[in-house]
């Protein structure tokens, strides 16, 4: 069935990608983003946009009075590890505090549901076993983990108190077209921006830590299918590591990259082996990822080939 979806973050890299599959499943779309990392040209000319941000509530109020939302896509967030343990506070009062203000104008406006862009990537910290499963127990190693952490366990209260129903998706390693290069997150962008233009990649450590990638639109997909799927915690990864060389080589080759790979000092606390079972995302969003690593990579480099200016 059609509904209002609202997506929160809805022009930066994923929440645009999560706008643009919404609207091709048949809902109507808008979007709230106050452009902190988000761009305008991501914004899709067929939803609504709001620049606002989820801190404040009187501008929440009077979007929702307008948009009378059923759904809310939620992936407005400061999204980085490293400037989590510089600003911790920040990430608290954006991620903690900007949550809670959605939550508190959704519960009055009864929306139904609520997704979360989760983490994978923090909120497992070091785990002995993987691939980790939504059971496996939750020890975020950083501020940035620990708020989104923090929000899940504020959906499980808004669910058992008032009804609104929320899925939280915990991501793996998202890359995909318009991600942003300069960031700090993104390997896959920030090595593919580098090579695609003959600039030095230097590979942190021995380049052996494993990470889970996937592909920016299965993300979309596991938000579009929640709207009608599941409750509760969820893994969105493909169950497959990956280390970093490998994503360089793969790199090198599509962007015709002739310098040789450099390694740098590993990043001090940096989790070794991250990787998500998706199980129970399988069973009850009947989610599975389908763009393979070579296939998202090739796809990515396409994309950043139209729009890098090769010197
Ligand atoms: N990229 C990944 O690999 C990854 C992995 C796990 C989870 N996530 C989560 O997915 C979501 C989207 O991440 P992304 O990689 O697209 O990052 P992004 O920075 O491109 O997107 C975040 C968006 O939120 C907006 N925003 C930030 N603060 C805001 C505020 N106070 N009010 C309104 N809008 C605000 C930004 O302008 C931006 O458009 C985030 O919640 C992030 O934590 C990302």
């Amino acid at each position: 069935m059609p509904e209002r979806v609202l997506v929160t973050g809805g022009a930066g890299f994923i929440g645009s990608h999560i706008v643009e599959a919404m609207i091709n499943a048949g809902h109507t779309v808008a979007i709230v983003d106050n452009l902190h990392t988000g761009k305008i040209e991501n914004v899709n000319p067929r939803a609504e946009f709001f620049q606002v941000d989820i801190r404040d509530s009187a501008a929440l109020e009077r979007v929702f009075t307008a948009v009378r939302p059923s759904v809310i896509s939620h992936q407005a967030a400061l999204a980085n590890v490293r400037g989590s343990l510089e600003y911790p506070d920040q990430y608290a009062e954006v991620n903690v505090i900007g949550t809670l203000r959605l939550l508190e104008v959704a519960r009055r406006h009864g929306v139904r549901k609520v997704m979360m862009a989760s983490t994978g990537g923090a909120i497992y910290g070091e785990l002995p076993q993987q691939p980790a499963t939504e059971d496996s127990v939750a020890h975020p190693l950083d501020p940035y983990g620990a708020s989104k952490l923090a929000c899940e366990h504020y959906l499980f209260t808004y669910r058992h108190n008032y009804g609104l129903d929320y899925c939280a998706l915990r991501y793996g390693n998202v890359y995909g077209p318009r991600q942003d290069m300069q960031g700090e997150a993104g390997v896959v962008a920030i090595f593919a921006g580098r090579m695609l233009s003959q600039q030095p990649v230097v590979i942190n450590g021995d380049g052996l830590q494993q990470r889970d990638f996937v592909y920016v639109a299965d993300i979309a997909r596991a938000n579009v299918l929640a709207v009608d799927h599941g409750s509760g915690i969820y893994n969105i990864g493909t169950g497959v590591p990956t280390n970093i060389n490998t994503v360089a080589h793969h790199l090198a080759k599509l962007a015709d990259y002739t310098l040789s790979e450099e390694h740098g000092p590993a990043k001090p606390g940096e989790v070794r082996t991250s990787c998500l079972g998706p199980a129970r995302a399988m069973q009850e969003l009947q989610w599975r990822s389908q763009v393979s690593l070579t296939e998202g990579l090739a796809r990515t480099v396409a994309w950043y080939r139209e729009v890098v200016q090769v010197v």
